[in-house]
């Protein structure tokens, strides 16, 4: 897979993939080319069978994503800029969408785009060096790939106002006690810390873990009533899966249970 892509390094172990974003000379920031690749590789693992959930991180021991290419910022007009922040979003959405668990193993940077990614993700493990960032203003925008709208989903209003208006970096203790980092671990720990976070996850039943994704995210976006009812509504999926049965049967005969994905 990794043939196919110039600026992302995926590997495949254990029934987790990682993608890694590899332009730590750049410290990873998001060119156009990058975005294409990640829109492009989300799909492809989503439906491969032998991954069952992904780590996103950084190549090098800098940064996560530094964010968007500033380069190719600079020179955007209001047509473009707007398109630019569709295509992020897009791309973004496609994670944050994705029926498979996603972990943002955060190493280092996660500025503009990169802290936009991390939250686009489902759950988030910080290194000690994580700073945590929407420095937007200082360069006279605004975040565009989602981070107006996802960080105060994750962390309140009040928390996300301070930075997006201040472009304040956050660091791994502070993110982890807003609920902006799942967990905290020494950098050289950051992947074996999400790998262990995604395995709680991983011998779960899997359509119940992407039925309980789908609810409780797109839920964010309905009133009490319609998000109720559609978690009814995946609550009776889950019912109808052999998983369910085996699940149940598992726990009152005392044994482990084996699923299946049906
Ligand atoms: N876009 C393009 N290039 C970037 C970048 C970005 N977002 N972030 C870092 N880089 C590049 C730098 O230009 C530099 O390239 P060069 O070696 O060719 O000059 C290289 O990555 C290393 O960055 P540098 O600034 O030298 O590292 P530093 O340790 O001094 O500072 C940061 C690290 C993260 C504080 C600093 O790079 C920074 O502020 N980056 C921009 C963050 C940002 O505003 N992101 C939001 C964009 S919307």
């Amino acid at each position: 897979m990794n043939d196919a892509y110039d600026n992302l390094i995926v590997d495949v172990a254990d029934r987790i993939a990682t993608v890694a974003i590899n332009r730590p000379d750049k410290l990873n920031a998001l060119n156009s080319a990058t975005e294409r690749e990640l829109q492009d590789v989300f799909p492809r693992l989503a439906a491969n069978p032998d991954v069952g959930g992904i780590i996103v991180t950084g190549a090098g021991e800098k940064a996560f994503v530094a964010g968007a290419d500033i380069g190719e910022l600079a020179g955007l007009g209001a047509t473009e800029g707007k398109e630019f922040a569709f295509q992020g979003q897009t791309t973004f959405t496609r994670i944050a969408q994705c029926p498979k668990p996603v972990v943002a193993a955060v190493n280092g940077y996660a500025l503009g785009g990169g802290c936009e990614l991390a939250i686009a993700c489902h759950l988030r493990v910080a290194s000690t060096r994580a700073r945590f960032g929407l420095p937007e203003v200082t360069l006279g925008l605004i975040p565009g790939h989602g981070g107006t709208q996802r960080l105060a989903r994750i962390i309140g209003t009040g928390r996300a106002l301070e930075m997006v208006l201040t472009g304040r970096m956050v660091d791994a203790e502070e993110a982890h006690s807003w609920g902006l980092a799942n967990a905290v671990c020494e950098p050289d720990q950051v992947i074996d810390t999400a790998r262990s976070l995604l395995a709680q996850v991983l011998d779960k039943a899997p359509l119940a873990v992407q039925y309980a994704l789908e609810t409780t995210l797109r839920g964010e976006d309905m009133g009490l009533d319609d998000g109720l009812y559609m978690e009814a509504t995946l609550f009776g999926m889950a019912c109808g899966t052999d998983d369910m049965r085996e699940g149940t049967a598992a726990f009152l005969e005392k044994r482990k249970p084996e699923f299946k994905a049906r």
